[in-house]
């Protein structure tokens, strides 16, 4: 069977596919940065309670009220990507997400969960004494679950040949599991949260120290988490290549000039990273973790280029010209974003007076 024949087809576009990446790329960005900081926090409170449950200085009662905000903000700037994947990618993501539905669709019930879950581990944190841990283990496992569901779809969208595994698993239940790519990948996404949760508990025992002389502890703490995952990611990430499939691996080891520029780049701004935090730099440390981070999404973005070459690429897609759709959006983006920091401020400064 011609897989290509299973392909929808495309629908047209109202502006040139390059807005459309230029958007996906940054609003990715952040919805990963807060995705790292929801799932980091969550096992470092988990650790917190299953290690030091009367530390008085362990960061899981703070954490416990940024964990609902941090939810709130993965979800939101998921939803920016998630429009801009469907435009420029859509014939793959809705196969891809039909292929797999039963579990795509379970997301929303695990999220609904794991929110409900951060609220009473929040709200009900002294009156749940022991059982913190179980509420907050549960909030862990179920963003786990839903980490490994997307990076199932973002992985099953590009594969268009393993969807014939559909005419014999017709209820919606097909995974990537074939994919040796999927745990890595997976894996990566995991182990950068555990680096960027270790980075914020330093980034917020900094602030306090002024007024809390024991929050250099936390300082040190999560830049101590920070490092062992970052030394982790090393092995991780490179797993995570050779598993890559060979005419897409040797693009990034000196097959093109901008895929490999781009690795060597990301990885030594990684680097530069590491080295920051075992200086205990820790502003430092958060510039050279952003600017890997977003070097690292480009990568990512090549290797679906490269993945779907064979079949497709976003410049196929066909415009109908209609800038005023494009237009419409710039409006209420340069209306909505001093609404969005003025939320921001007021949410700091409700954290703040929160603080005992
Ligand atoms: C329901 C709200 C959410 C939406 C709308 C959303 C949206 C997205 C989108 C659009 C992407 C792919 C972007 C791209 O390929 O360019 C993505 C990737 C990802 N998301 Fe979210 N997300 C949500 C919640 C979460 C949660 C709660 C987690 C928990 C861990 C999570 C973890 C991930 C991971 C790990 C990836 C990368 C998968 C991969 O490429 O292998 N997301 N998300």
């Amino acid at each position: 069977m011609d897989v290509a024949t299973l392909i929808p087809l495309a629908d047209t576009i109202p502006v040139p596919w390059g807005w459309f990446q230029a958007l996906l790329l940054p609003t990715f960005v952040l919805h990963l940065l807060f995705m790292n900081l929801m799932l980091g926090t969550a096992v470092i409170a988990l650790a917190g309670e299953l290690w030091q449950p009367a530390n008085p200085a362990s960061p899981a009662r703070d954490l416990a009220g940024k964990l609902p905000f941090f939810i709130a903000f993965t979800v939101n700037f998921g939803v920016a990507p998630l429009l801009f994947l469907q435009i420029l990618y859509g014939q793959f993501l809705y196969t891809s997400s039909l292929l797999m539905a039963v579990y795509w669709l379970a997301v929303v019930t695990l999220l609904g969960l794991a929110y409900a879950s951060v609220y009473l581990y929040r709200f009900r944190y002294d009156g749940l004494a022991d059982k913190r841990r179980l509420v907050i283990g549960a909030v862990v496992l179920l963003l786990l679950a839903i980490g490994f569901i997307f990076s199932n779809n973002m992985t099953l969208m590009q594969r268009p040949e393993v969807w014939t595994g559909y005419f014999s698993q017709r209820h919606g239940t097909l995974l990537n599991l074939g994919d040796p790519t999927l745990f890595p990948r997976w894996l990566h996404f995991m182990v950068a949260s555990l680096a960027v949760g270790g980075l914020f508990v330093a980034v917020d025992g900094q602030r306090q120290t002024l007024l809390h002389p024991m929050a250099v502890g936390r300082v040190t703490a999560g830049l101590r988490w920070f490092t062992y995952a970052t030394i982790t990611q090393i092995l991780v990430g490179l797993v995570f290549l050779i598993t890559l499939a060979p005419p897409i691996r040797d693009l990034f080891l000196g097959g093109s000039t901008l895929h490999t520029t781009l690795l060597l780049t990301g990885v030594t701004a990684a680097l530069a990273s590491l080295a920051l935090a075992m200086a205990g730099q820790v502003w430092p440390t958060v510039a050279a973790t952003g600017a890997t981070v977003t070097l690292m999404v480009m990568v990512r973005d090549l290797i679906r280029h490269a993945t779907l070459a064979p079949y497709f690429t976003p410049a196929d897609l066909k415009v109908i010209p209609q800038y005023s759709s494009l237009l419409v959006f710039g409006l209420c983006l340069a209306v909505g974003l001093p609404f969005i920091a003025y939320m921001l401020w007021l949410a700091t400064r409700a954290g703040k007076e929160a603080r005992p």
